[in-house]
């Protein structure tokens, strides 16, 4: 298992997360592949000065850095990848992300999350890489409500397309790192935000209307909870457990199986602040860093939403030593420094 001195395949590299966790790679004298559709969800300009961001930082790090733009849908091109650089760490972060897009375009989350995941999988096994590290996500619970969420828990309720798409991810993951011993963690993240964020994420878009004097749609009449947690913390967790494949659990209990564990070498961690924050506190932090105030519109729950998430981490941080260090309020302002530097406010 060669995990000293790995080359490093990160999917989804010019997305919010996969761009600064290129960037830790870098830094640490690693060698980077990344690839990305670059597709228009969102802002492709964001995408790209991400791109450009990450070009311009590694000429001081000793990693080298490469981009091709390629979709996991297209398993020809995939396999090329894998053959010219031969990844020892994979790092997928490419997907269809949003909940509530999910509803107006439910094809694209089965093209990327399940067809695009599934090719990227057959190309660990091709390959034999010694790790992979794959994004799931919170929603997963989907209609629990027993908070904090802790991985023990049955996540068979999803509530919308985008959760089904990241349970059936962690499924798919665990047959193949069953059959072919291929070492997968699956990270449960919850509601990332910081510098480089994305447009269509509640901190955002909450931003850019408050700033302009436009009216900001608070579902469920602003009674939700999330558990906000800052883009470096995802970023230094994500890294720990590259660096530690998962390993089969000797505590599988085959009649009374625990969702938690696994003989396989298959493992599934939250990774969340675990100090849940009510919206209109997120939204009064967000007004005090921006020194303006919020034109509330208050709406109903939106088909998709859930209503609180609130992470147990005490499972991921028993694995790599590692609990989240960013509160909400620095957090914010960091944010804030960032939206207000790019967008020139
Ligand atoms: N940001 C969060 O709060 C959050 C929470 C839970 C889970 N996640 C998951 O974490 C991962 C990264 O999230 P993010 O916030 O960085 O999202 P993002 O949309 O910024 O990044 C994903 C990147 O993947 C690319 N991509 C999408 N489909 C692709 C495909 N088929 N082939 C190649 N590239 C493709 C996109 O162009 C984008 O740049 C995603 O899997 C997401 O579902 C994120």
């Amino acid at each position: 298992m060669k995990i000293k001195d790995p080359n490093v395949l990160i999917t989804g590299a010019a997305g919010f997360i996969g761009s600064q966790l290129a960037l830790k790679f870098l830094q640490n004298g690693n060698n980077v592949m990344g690839i990305d559709n670059l597709n228009d969800y969102y802002s492709v300009e964001l995408k790209k000065t991400r791109l450009s961001n990450i070009l311009e930082k590694s000429k001081n790090y000793s990693g080298k850095w490469n981009f091709k733009k390629v979709s996991l849908e297209n398993y020809s091109d995939l396999k090329i990848i894998f053959s010219k650089f031969v990844p020892d760490i994979v790092v997928n972060l490419a997907a269809q992300a949003g909940v509530r897009y999910s509803i107006e375009n439910p094809f694209s989350y089965i093209q990327s999350n399940i067809v695009g995941f599934t090719n990227l999988l057959e190309c660990c096994r091709k390959y034999e890489v010694s790790n992979l590290v794959y994004a799931s996500s919170s929603s997963v619970y989907g209609g629990n409500k027993n908070l904090p969420y802790n991985e023990k828990q049955g996540v068979n309720h999803p509530v919308s397309l985008y959760a089904a798409t990241k349970k059936s991810n962690e499924l798919i993951a665990h047959s193949y790192s069953h059959l072919y011993k291929i070492p997968a963690i699956g990270l449960r993240y919850f509601t990332v935000y910081g510098p480089w964020g994305r447009p269509d994420m509640a901190p955002m878009i909450f931003a850019k209307s408050i700033l302009e004097s436009k009216k900001i749609s608070i579902f469920n009449y602003g009674k939700m909870q999330r558990d906000f947690t800052y883009i470096e913390d995802i970023v230094e967790g994500t890294f720990r457990c590259c660096f530690k494949p998962a390993k089969p659990s000797t505590k599988f209990d085959h009649l009374s199986p625990n969702p938690a564990v696994s003989f396989a070498p298959h493992m599934l961690f939250n990774i969340g602040n675990s100090k849940p924050i009510e919206l209109m506190y997120f939204i009064e932090l967000l007004e005090k860093s921006l020194g303006a105030r919020a034109i509330k519109d208050f709406q109903p729950l939106q088909p998709g939403d859930v209503l609180s998430t609130a992470a147990d981490t005490k499972s991921l941080e028993n694995w790599i030593q590692f609990t989240p260090k960013t509160s909400i309020e620095s957090g914010v302002d960091k944010f804030i420094k960032w939206f207000k530097f790019y967008y020139k406010y």
